[in-house]
């Protein structure tokens, strides 16, 4: 079964069954919390948790959809027989409708009966402390006549949620032989019981609470990739028909650099014709990796630019009449490759020089290279020839990523975003904001999230309902009146036991060390009172306007800040509203 039968047998079983077929959404997610779609679920979300209602937008409670997603978190293994960075999901979801047994029995029916593949085994969730043991599961399975049931634990059978929070809970997943005889998982089957009030990496370390879902969900996603290197007996993903037309556009070379530079470019493929370009953050960063792994390892073996319009015409020949955006995309995509690809072959030749004077090449001159000249390590240490410590190279990448991890998530707790001096100042109305907002409706209103550049702050904040003008005007004028009172900003080193309890903000989910910085905005007499050291008693505290742990950096008194005005108030997510402000 070719790739585009798999496709259509799978959107045909489903429709059959009554679910309507929902079409592909964008590769870049409405939910800001997440960069990329990486699950068919992720355009669902709001069905799952009550905040949209599938009968009214679909007429039905179940739908099917083929999505587009993208996983770069394994990028260093793509080019084994498996991964990849951009695949597409087949999925069938249920809003509050049928559960595990209708689930599990399309599931076999589905790839027994449709695509005639046997089952090598499947997997149950083995229970926790908060959730029990899935046993039905297990007797549904048996009634099916599968025999090899394997139960495990949260880290394997347990999905999401994705982004900050969301719907979750325990899966039961399929596993089919590959032509070596290997088992290759090939379906997750996702019960969408709870939703938990933390990201995946809260919930595993157990700091995030579930609440069991109003109405249960299913949640269903199979790789078409690995459904096609099944149903089409190869070893691996690059031999189906979904891969093996660009991998022929690759010049003889190593086969592993031949499926990066394959995997590499269809990614950058789609994720320009969504509407993603080169840059240094966010998105456009993880573009602009793929497409220098690509170009680097293309430079080594001396490939020809043309290549790339090969592959872009293999890519559009896969996916004709599937994704017609590529289509008309076309000539945008070849000219952002071709556009990138002239830019970073300037500064990889400077780069490839430097290696070449480079008597030895420890773990910091890789770095240096990797970040000045966009060297990726792992192509480095191939043109080199030469040992170089991994690890400690590593260590050097940790260190950045742990700044632009920060950085990228808007947070200034440990002080390390762009310091100019606009950013600066929106950072202090960021403040000032939040303790408007807490005076307006109470203690109880946290800042779930935020992002400072130097045109807007953004604020998330837990709040169930829009906003009134007359509230957002209210606002406006508690900030803007503080600033014209020309409050000082000091900040005060702590341990965190003092800081909170004097009630200082934290940040949702930031773990603090034990020594904590403090920043105060308050009128001058007490500013310096608190900068000689006095201890911070109810006399100063009742003349403090605001008060966060914060890294900084900030302005040194709120006259610097100019007119505040909010310019959008929207939902972020459920319970969470989102705030975009400037100064004027
Ligand atoms: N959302 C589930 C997954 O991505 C089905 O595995």
């Amino acid at each position: 079964m070719n790739s585009a039968d798999l496709r259509k047998k799978f959107l045909e079983f489903f429709k059959k069954n009554e679910h309507t077929v929902v079409p592909s959404s964008s590769l870049l997610p409405t939910d800001p919390s997440v960069l990329f779609t990486t699950a068919g679920m992720q355009q669902f979300k709001p069905y799952y948790t009550g905040d949209a209602d599938a009968m009214k937008d679909f007429g039905s409670l179940s739908t099917a959809s083929v999505q587009k997603s993208m996983r770069t978190s394994d990028i260093e293994e793509v080019g084994d027989d498996t991964h990849d960075t951009f695949f597409e999901m087949l999925g069938n979801f249920s809003f509050g409708g049928y559960w595990k047994k209708e689930a599990i029995t399309y599931a076999f029916e589905f790839i027994a009966s449709v695509v005639g593949l046997e089952i090598s085994y499947v997997t149950v969730f083995e229970g926790s402390d908060v959730v029990p043991k899935d046993e039905e599961s297990k007797e549904i399975w048996k009634s099916l006549g599968v025999t090899d049931i394997r139960e495990e634990g949260m880290e394997d059978v347990f999905w999401g949620p994705t982004g900050n929070n969301g719907p979750c809970g325990p899966t039961t997943e399929i596993y089919c032989k590959n032509a070596n005889g290997i088992d290759v998982e090939i379906w997750n089957i996702v019960f969408n019981e709870f939703f938990c009030d933390g990201s995946r990496e809260q919930l595993l370390a157990g700091e995030a609470k579930l609440t069991p879902l109003e109405k249960k969900g299913i949640d269903t996603g199979m790789g078409l990739e690995r459904l096609a290197m099944v149903a089409q007996k190869t070893t691996n993903i690059f031999d189906t028909d979904l891969f093996l037309p660009i991998l022929d556009q690759v010049p003889d070379a190593d086969l592993r650099l031949r499926r990066i530079v394959a995997d590499h470019l269809r990614s950058a493929i789609f994720l320009i014709a969504d509407g993603v370009l080169p840059s240094n953050k966010d998105q456009g960063y993880i573009l602009r990796r793929l497409l220098r792994r690509a170009m680097t390892y293309g430079r080594m073996h001396h490939f020809k630019k043309e290549i790339v319009d090969n592959i872009v015409e293999a890519t559009l020949s896969i996916y004709e009449g599937t994704y017609k955006e590529l289509e008309e995309k076309k000539e945008h995509v070849l000219s952002v490759i071709h556009e990138e690809g002239r830019k970073f072959g300037e500064t990889l030749e400077k780069g490839l020089k430097e290696l070449e004077k480079m008597e030895n090449i420890d773990a910091k001159s890789a770095f240096f290279l990797y970040q000045t000249f966009g060297v990726p390590f792992d192509i480095l240490k191939e043109l080199s020839g030469k040992e170089i410590n991994q690890k400690a190279f590593e260590d050097e990448l940790k260190k950045h990523q742990e700044l632009s991890k920060t950085a990228s998530a808007g947070m200034f707790k440990g002080g390390l975003a762009d310091h100019d001096e606009k950013t600066i100042r929106l950072h202090t109305a960021h403040h000032l904001l939040l303790s408007a907002l807490q005076e307006l409706f109470g203690k109880e209103v946290k800042q779930r999230g935020s992002n400072i550049n130097q045109e807007r702050l953004r604020i998330d904040f837990s709040f169930s309902r829009k906003l009134t003008d007359q509230e957002k005007k209210h606002i406006e004028d508690m900030v803007n009146e503080k600033i014209q009172q020309g409050l000082d900003v000091v900040k005060r080193e702590m341990p965190k036991e003092e800081a909170e309890k004097i009630g200082a903000e934290m940040e949702f989910g930031v773990k603090y060390n034990n020594i904590v910085s403090v920043y105060f905005i308050v009128p001058m007499p007490e500013a310096s009172r608190i900068r000689d050291g006095e201890a911070i008693g109810k006399d100063i505290m009742d003349k403090v306007f605001s008060k966060e742990f914060c890294g900084g950096p900030h302005v040194k008194n709120t006259s610097e800040l100019g007119h505040f005005k909010i310019v959008k108030e929207e939902a972020s997510s459920q319970g969470v509203r989102r705030i975009k402000a400037i100064l004027e």
